[in-house]
C-alpha cells in the first residue's frame, strides 16, 4: 500500500463510529486532486480520493500513483485512494498490486449470481493485500415521479439480498441504489428525485445496524454552478441534483461515504470559464487551471463540512 494511505474501511468504521459520513472525491489530474486533498487537510477530516478506470486511462496509473505518494505527504488526516466502479478483477488487480488502499468491484449489472462470484474473487486478493472492498448492489437509475413499484423494486437495491449478498462476499462496504443517479441529470427539470429513504433504512437493519453503506449519484448539482459555466459558455441543460438535507437525512440512516464528483466538475469548470472569459488575452494556463483549482478547492471544503459532521447518524 502507498505510504501514507489507510485501508479505506478504516476510515468508514471511523465515520460508522462517529455517526458520520465521509466524502469520497474523484479527480482525473494533478489540479483536481490537489484541490480535494488540500480541503480534506484544511478541514482535517477522514477523506476518500478516489479514481475511475477513465482517469486511470487518461493519467496512466504510474502518474495516479506517483501524485498521490505526494498528496498525502504531511497529512493530519487519514486518507484513502480507492478505485471507483472497477469492472473487474484484473482492474482492481492493477490497483491493488500498484498501493491502492481501496477498491470498488462494480458487478451490479450482472446477474446476482455473476456479481457475488465477481466480487468475492476481489475480496480473497484484496485481504491477502490488507486492502478494503466496495461492491454493489441495484441500478442507480434516479427516480422519475412515476416510476412504477416494479420497477422500482427490480432496480434498487433489495434489503435481504443485501444481507445474503454481504455475507457471502465478504465485502467491506455495500453502494446502495435508492434513486440516486450520477451526473447532472438526477431527475425530471425542476423535479428533485425522491430518495427511497425507507429502504435504505430496511438495507441498514439488515446487515445488523452498522455495516457501512456507500451513496453513489450524491451530488448537489448547484444552480449557482451551473448558471455560471452557461453564463460563461457552458449549455448544461435539465440540471437538477441531491438536495443537501437528503444527503444529510441519507447519513442520518446509515450512509457512511458519499460519493461526489458532478459537482466538482462543475467548480472546476465554473472557475475556469470564468477566468479564460475574464482575461482572454492571457496565455499563461497557470492562471486559468490555478482559478479552476480554487473554485473546486473551496466547494470542496463546502462539501467536506455537509457531510462530515460527527453525531448525525
Ligand atoms: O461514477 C463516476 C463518475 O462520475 C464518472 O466518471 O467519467 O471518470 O468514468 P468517469
Ligand atoms: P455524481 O455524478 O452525483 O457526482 O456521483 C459520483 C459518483 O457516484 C462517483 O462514483
Ligand atoms: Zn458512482
Amino acid at each position: 500500500m502507498i505510504k501514507g494511505l489507510v485501508p479505506g474501511a478504516e476510515i468508514l468504521r471511523w465515520a460508522g463510529d462517529n455517526h458520520t459520513a465521509v466524502g469520497a472525491f474523484n479527480f482525473s489530474n494533478l489540479e483536481t486532486l490537489q484541490a480535494v486533498v488540500e480541503a480534506s487537510k484544511e478541514t482535517n477530516c477522514p477523506t476518500i480520493l478516489q479514481v475511475t478506470e477513465s482517469a486511470i486511462n487518461y493519467l496512466g496509473l504510474e502518474y495516479v500513483v506517483a501524485m498521490i505518494s505526494v498528496a498525502v505527504q504531511g497529512a493530519q488526516n487519514r486518507l484513502a485512494l480507492h478505485l471507483d466502479h472497477g469492472s473487474n478483477f484484473d482492474v482492481c488487480k492493477r490497483c491493488i498490486d500498484a498501493g491502492f488502499s481501496s477498491v470498488m468491484i462494480d458487478n451490479s449489472l450482472l446477474e446476482f449470481k455473476q456479481n457475488v462470484a465477481n466480487t468475492t474473487e476481489v475480496v480473497e486478493y484484496a485481504k491477502k493485500n490488507g486492502v478494503s472492498v466496495e461492491a454493489e448492489l441495484g441500478a442507480l437509475a434516479g427516480i422519475e415521479d412515476n416510476i412504477s413499484v416494479d420497477l422500482q423494486e427490480s432496480i434498487y437495491t433489495n434489503p435481504d439480498q443485501a444481507q445474503k449478498f454481504v455475507e457471502d462476499t465478504k465485502i467491506d462496504s455495500l453502494a446502495v441504489a435508492i434513486g440516486t443517479k450520477h451526473g447532472p441529470n438526477k431527475g425530471a427539470p425542476n423535479a428533485p428525485p425522491k430518495l427511497d429513504f425507507e429502504r435504505l433504512t430496511r438495507i441498514k437493519m439488515a446487515l445488523g445496524g452498522r455495516f457501512p453503506l456507500v451513496l453513489h449519484g450524491a451530488s448537489a448539482v448547484d444552480s449557482k454552478l451551473t448558471e455560471l459555466c452557461n453564463e460563461h459558455g457552458g449549455n448544461i441543460q435539465n440540471a437538477i441534483g441531491i438536495k443537501d438535507e437528503d444527503v444529510l437525512e441519507a447519513i442520518r440512516r446509515g450512509i457512511n461515504k458519499v460519493n461526489i464528483d458532478t459537482d466538482l466538475r462543475l467548480a472546476f469548470l465554473a472557475g475556469l470559464r470564468q477566468s479564460l472569459a475574464k482575461f482572454p488575452d492571457k496565455l499563461d494556463i497557470r492562471k486559468h487551471m490555478g482559478a479552476a483549482r480554487e473554485e473546486m478547492n473551496v466547494y470542496a471544503v463546502r462539501k467536506i463540512k455537509l457531510i462530515t459532521t460527527p453525531g448525525l447518524g
